[in-house]
């Protein structure tokens, strides 16, 4: 029997890359998945996750003999995550587990970054992360059971030159999830942060581009104390299972998955 029978999760950001790693790994330990993904178009380099990528993951999560529900969701419209909520416990009769996973990133110097730009970050990254907490925690609360972990990156732990905006989102969720860990520490819920460095998804390498520039491989190897470009979307799953699998006593913590990064914070 899976560590997780029974529960219920909530990923946003689910079709694809670390979303779908996480459902897979959820539904492995017998967990019902809902997936939400699928965002309203965005003025970006690289194109988001499809309706396509949501019935095709959920099939996936299916085949492990989990119930998996797709749900075709923004997080920047905040009406249509409480509804999204509201529809995973009519339909799966809990909320157990959520993932605030969904985001975006774009890169470039602070000076050329549009108001456009800035919006969907701050509304996806940030807002979008506060929508899916706000609607998640009452019915974790009237549960008096919740295991959440938000997606920040290392992008929020320090500056990056070319990714401010993102790296205040990713700054910003970690100050959202400690100060929320600390308002439901006695109601059986927990909040924790994953910061993954570079993850070898379709946000790094968008699906039908063959390879990653040799420069930003090299630039990545050197930049890591383990000497690798990136990690896979799996390695987070493994730090995600250990938060949600936890008896109830790790909150308010952050979790660098990173390749010795992590050694070199203060
Ligand atoms: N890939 C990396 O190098 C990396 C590193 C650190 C942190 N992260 C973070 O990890 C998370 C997952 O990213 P990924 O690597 O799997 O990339 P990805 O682009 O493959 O997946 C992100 C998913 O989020 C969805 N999404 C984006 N905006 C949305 C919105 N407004 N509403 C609903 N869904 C939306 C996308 O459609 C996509 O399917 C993100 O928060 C990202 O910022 C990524």
């Amino acid at each position: 029997m899976g560590a997780l029978e029974g529960r219920v999760a909530f990923i946003t950001g689910g079709a694809r890359g670390q979303g779908r790693a996480h459902a897979l790994a959820l539904a492995a330990e017998g967990a019902n998945v809902v997936i939400a993904d699928a965002p309203r178009p965005m003025n970006l380099t690289y194109p988001l996750g499809t309706e396509d990528d949501l019935l095709a993951t959920a099939k996936e999560v299916e085949e492990l003999g989990a119930v998996c529900l797709p749900i075709t969701l923004d997080v920047r419209d905040g009406a249509a995550v409480s509804a999204a909520i509201d529809e995973t416990v009519s339909s799966l009769g809990s909320l157990d587990i959520l993932v605030a996973n969904a985001g975006v990133v774009s890169t470039g110097r602070l000076d050329e970054v549009t108001d456009e730009t800035w919006h969907q970050l701050v509304d996806t990254n940030l807002t979008g992360v506060f929508h899916t907490l706000r609607a998640a925690i009452p019915v974790m609360r009237r549960q008096r059971f919740g295991r959440i972990v938000v997606t920040s990156s290392m992008g929020g732990r320090m500056g990056i030159p070319e990714l401010a905006p993102y790296n205040a989102t990713k700054w910003g969720v970690i100050g959202l999830a400690k100060s929320v860990a600390l308002e439901v520490a006695k109601e059986g819920i927990t909040v924790n942060v994953i910061c993954p460095t570079t993850v070898h998804t379709p946000m790094v390498q968008p699906v039908g581009v063959d390879g990653v520039p040799d420069e930003f491989v090299r630039r990545m190897m050197k930049a890591n104390p383990i000497p690798q470009p990136w990690i896979e979307a799996e390695d987070v799953s493994r730090g995600l299972l250990y938060l949600v699998t936890d008896s109830g006593v790790i909150t308010g913590s952050v979790l660098e998955i990173a390749l010795g990064g992590s050694a070199r914070l203060h």
